[in-house]
């Protein structure tokens, strides 16, 4: 009995070396909300390349595109479940689910593409990675940076708040992005990013707000006319693995799974750099007009600052926590 045994321990040793190299290569899923040519696509892209190289072309991912894997909410909750391995999607998709990293979308708290990187890169992004893997089971990896969301509509040249009476702008399900609306004048229209080119298509809303370079990869060009060129959210769009499947992986891979999503964060830094300008001419070349907020944007500021932020600060951990962040950003306290 005891040669079987360990015969048949040999052979079950023998049989998981010869199979080991086929289990440990892996072809990740990764549901990508928005469509190529975007921020999202040049991440996903760059964290592939880098994760074949770092595991000698074992490991390497599959991008669908489009919100093919589901909207970009549904798809925090498919990775927390273990059912898909990552997903790139905006942080105000990530914000229903562990409402502290709703500090990366109060209206003007991040004011150019170096505090988004301070933000995320320094001590307050690794809070928000803790955070997100207690409270929505996805560990962030890397970050993608997008530029400011622009307001774009189908009707007119908006300038003023006066100017968004009667315009129905969609926004994602987020309560501090609809609450900005209200601060603003109007009730926005809440509706998963899946759905936003064909409401804006069929005009059961009249436009809504992303980068340049969202509004080009998602072709919104072709279904809105004015841009305004408003600063209130500077958008940050991470890479999320699912943290069971993190958990799954040997050490190895779990080490090159970060470095790569490292390396692919600082050239999404970088790519945005090199094309934001040449996009946002692309867009007034196929015919969009950019109209400049009045008085250089200063009502929009003063309303959403002083109606949304305090209602914030119980949640975001207290306005102590909010003036450190800003100190750290070299800006007055509140
Ligand atoms: C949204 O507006 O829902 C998202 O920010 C879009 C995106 O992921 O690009």
């Amino acid at each position: 009995k005891q040669r079987f045994v360990k015969s048949l321990s040999l052979a079950l040793c023998f049989g998981a070396a010869m199979a080991s190299p086929q289990l440990l290569a892996k072809t990740f899923r990764v549901a990508v909300g928005d469509g190529a040519g975007g921020t999202q696509h040049e991440l996903g892209k760059s964290f592939s390349e880098e994760l074949k190289q770092r595991t000698e072309g074992k490991h390497d991912t599959q991008l669908f595109l489009n919100g093919q894997l589901g909207d970009e909410q549904a798809t925090v909750n498919d990775a927390s479940m273990g059912l898909l391995d990552f997903s790139i999607l905006a942080i105000n998709n990530i914000t229903p689910f562990s409402p502290s990293v709703g500090v990366l979308t109060l209206p003007y708290m991040v004011q150019s593409l170096d505090d988004a990187v301070t933000l995320t890169q320094g001590e307050v992004g690794q809070q928000l990675v803790d955070n997100t893997i207690r409270d929505a089971g996805v560990r962030i990896v890397g970050w993608a940076y997008s530029g400011f969301r622009v307001l774009t509509n189908s009707k007119q040249p908006v300038s003023s708040l006066a100017d968004l009476e009667g315009l129905k702008i969609r926004v994602p399900n987020n309560e501090i992005m609809i609450d900005t609306y209200r601060a603003w004048g109007i009730n926005p229209t809440p509706m998963a990013w899946s759905e936003t080119f064909t409401g804006l298509q069929m005009g059961v809303v009249d436009g809504q707000d992303n980068p340049y370079i969202t509004v080009s990869a998602m072709k919104f060009d072709e279904v809105q006319k004015y841009i305004t060129n408003i600063r209130y959210l500077f958008s940050i769009e991470p890479l999320v693995m699912s943290e069971a499947v993190f958990q799954e992986q040997p050490e190895d891979v779990q080490q090159a799974i970060l470095a790569a999503g490292k390396a692919a964060t600082e050239h999404s830094a970088e790519w945005l750099v090199a094309q934001e300008d040449r996009i946002k001419a692309e867009l007034v070349e196929n015919g969009m007009e950019i109209t400049e907020p009045a008085n250089g944007e200063q009502e929009w500021i003063d309303k959403a600052v002083s109606q949304v932020w305090p209602k914030y600060y119980d949640q975001l951990g207290g306005k102590e926590k909010l003036n450190q962040i800003l100190q750290s950003l070299g800006r007055d306290t509140i």
